[in-house]
């Protein structure tokens, strides 16, 4: 890569119709929302975009990042910049549970990190993955709100305070036992 150049998007597969039928709806709900006269001001419905993306199908296809650019008027490497950014957005569909443990802060000093230390080895999932048989995906976050009463974490998008690691082996229980 040349020097000072911007990082590239990966590239990939071409989007499949219902994905690109869903940005579609995305860009018609999100887009005139935001004034033609505004300077940047389709970017700024980026993140609406994403989000509604996301909500639909659980993650951003990297697929459909250059469509995402092109509605937009932004380059590829924006778009991937900001999915990659926010620790929220997903480029790959998540586990069947969900552990998020914050990692901010107040809640490091409660004990977090050998919170998430002990869900990997519990759960046998590295921290920023899903799990190979697809039971769990396990993220570290930044702050739930929470902050008082930490370690906080959310579990399949319940928010919970104080968690401990008998939290985490119930939830490696319950995975176990869905196991085929
Ligand atoms: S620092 Fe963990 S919830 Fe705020």
């Amino acid at each position: 890569m040349p020097r000072g150049s911007a990082p590239r998007a990966p590239q990939g597969p071409a989007a499949s119709e219902p994905e690109r039928a869903l940005l579609a709806q995305a860009v018609a709900l999100h887009l005139p929302d935001i004034p033609a006269e505004v300077p940047g001001g389709s970017a700024s419905a980026l993140l609406p975009i994403l989000h509604h993306i996301q909500d639909a199908l659980g993650f951003v296809p990297p697929a459909l990042v250059p469509e995402i650019a092109a509605a937009l008027s932004l380059s590829r490497a924006e778009v991937h910049g900001v999915i990659t950014y926010y620790h929220h957005f997903r480029s790959a569909p998540a586990g069947r549970h969900v552990l998020q443990i914050c990692q901010a802060e107040a809640c490091r000093a409660n004990g977090a990190e050998a919170l998430m230390a002990h869900a990997g080895a519990r759960l046998a999932c590295a921290p920023g993955a899903t799990r190979a048989d697809g039971g769990v995906t396990l993220e570290p976050v930044y702050c739930l709100g929470l902050c008082a009463t930490g370690p906080a974490a959310t579990i399949d998008g319940q928010l919970r305070a104080r968690v401990s690691a008998a939290a985490v082996d119930a939830l490696a229980a319950r995975i176990e036992g869905e196991a085929p």
